[in-house]
């Protein structure tokens, strides 16, 4: 055990904004199901994944939670905020990810989590209505009133430590300004209630002020702003983002490497998808869309690097398209249709089609982010968490440097952050044989 590590001692409080989505949702009442026996964390690598450690001849894979020092499963107390005055368990049901049977099994501890008012302004989610909304006299105001319910939920309930997540609707799409370059720009900008303020920027900037790790699970601007990085790098705080990557993102990190090691070439990737949840029909708003569309379309340029295999990647084409069709619910289903080419340039084509389940993939993402979030404050590593880069599309990255958004690299990636956490050498793959041989 690492001594520089604080122990995972006592309450972690977990605050969700967006309480009542259908990720939040979904992810709150399986954590409950598992904690208490009752479902297997399928998806989650915190608490079905293993680590090797030392030479592969020494067979020593502990599981990563017997690893490193996570919280245990019980000691979790869920709250956060929605623009909607619903249980959790309402939520649950309203969504209908999980069927009844399922949600029943922990409906008591459901039905006793409410959200506390959000702030929200229609201006930067516009096909979302809020009802159940703070008022203030300015940014600021709300700003101080997010840092008393944090203080309050720690308070009450007892609480050693807390992480927040954003798992609230994707705001429109925000242009870099000056009012984020530096603390002082951000916090006049606060001040003065400047339209680049987004209220993802204040539930952050809230979190990081009352000292908690704050995770962006969605593409907006939110935490990925230098006054933010600033501040979270001066005060020893981890942060982390941009926008969970589940579905066909995820397939992209996986088919666009496979290309690149054999050298195959791309000439065309064409994405759409179908699904009719709320969050369809928060990015059938075009402005929402764009934020979107600027997390996926960033992926394969990263990995293929056109610039290096111009023979290969100079010229494809890249579409996106996300289509609201309520009939879906949350049960997206996506196709992609690449146009690859081989030897002398000889035409292929690979199709794509998955029928996924957007919340119950990406509610084992949410779990180990929060895990990992609270590891890396107790660990005292600071600012951005790039070794997380494994769960985001578009990962947020120190400037200067080029996001990894390759699905294996970033997965041994993190694993040797938690090797190095813990004091162990990192695994480089070769074989005991290869390294005397090289
Ligand atoms: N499901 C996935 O696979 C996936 C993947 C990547 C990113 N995301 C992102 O995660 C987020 C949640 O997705 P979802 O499917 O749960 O959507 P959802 O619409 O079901 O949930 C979003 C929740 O946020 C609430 N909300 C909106 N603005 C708020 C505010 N200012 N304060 C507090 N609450 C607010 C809404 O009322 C709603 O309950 C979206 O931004 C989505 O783009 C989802």
């Amino acid at each position: 055990m690492n001594a520089n590590i604080k122990k995972a001692e006592g309450k972690l409080g977990i605050l969700v904004v967006g309480l009542n989505g259908a990720v939040s949702t979904t992810f709150i009442a399986g954590t409950i199901a598992v904690a208490q026996g009752k479902g297997v964390p399928v998806g989650s690598l915190t608490q079905l994944g293993t680590i090797r450690i030392g030479n592969r001849s020494e067979n020593n894979f502990p599981k990563i939670k017997e690893f490193v020092p996570l919280a245990d499963l019980n000691d979790i107390v869920f709250g956060g905020w929605d623009i909607r005055n619903e249980t959790a368990y309402e939520s649950v049901c309203y969504h209908k990810v999980l069927t009844r049977e399922d949600a029943d099994k922990v409906k008591d501890e459901l039905n006793a989590i409410k959200p506390m008012k959000a702030v929200f302004d229609q201006k930067y989610v516009k096909k979302l209505e809020g009802t159940y909304v703070k008022t203030g006299t300015s940014k600021w105001d709300l700003l101080e009133q997010l840092r008393k319910d944090i203080r309050d939920f720690k308070t009450n309930n007892n609480l050693d430590r807390i992480v927040v997540v954003w798992c609230g609707s994707t705001e429109v799409y925000l242009m870099h300004h000056p009012d984020y370059d530096t603390v002082e720009s951000f916090e006049k900008a606060i001040k003065e209630s400047h339209d680049t303020i987004a209220p993802s920027m204040l539930y952050a900037y809230a979190a990081l002020l009352e000292g908690c790790p704050f995770i962006n699970g969605a593409p907006a601007l939110t935490v990925d702003i230098p006054a933010i990085i600033k501040y979270a790098n001066d005060h020893n705080l981890p942060i982390a983002g941009k926008d969970f990557k589940t579905g066909q993102t995820l397939m992209k990190t996986v088919i666009a490497p496979m290309l690149k090691t054999r050298m195959l070439g791309l000439s065309g990737w064409f994405s759409t998808n179908i699904l009719g949840n709320r969050d369809g029909e928060v990015l059938d708003d075009p402005d929402s869309f764009k934020t979107k569309e600027v997390s996926k379309l960033s992926v394969i340029d990263s990995i293929l690097q056109p610039e290096l295999y111009p023979e290969l990647y100079k010229d494809y084409y890249h579409k996106i398209r996300i289509n609201y069709y309520p009939p879906k619910g949350d049960d997206k289903e996506s196709w992609d249709n690449i146009n690859i080419f081989g030897w002398l340039g000889y035409p292929m084509d690979i199709k794509i089609n998955f029928l996924c389940r957007d919340s119950i993939l990406a509610a084992p993402i949410v779990l180990d982010l929060v895990l990992f979030m609270d590891l890396a404050a107790r660990a005292g590593m600071k600012g951005i968490q790039s070794w997380l880069s494994f769960y985001f599309k578009s990962p947020m990255h120190p400037e200067g440097k080029i996001a990894e958004n390759d699905l294996f690299i970033q997965n041994m990636k993190m694993k040797n952050t938690l090797r190095k956490l813990m004091g162990e050498e990192p695994v480089d793959h070769l074989e005991e044989d290869d390294r005397n041989k090289a």
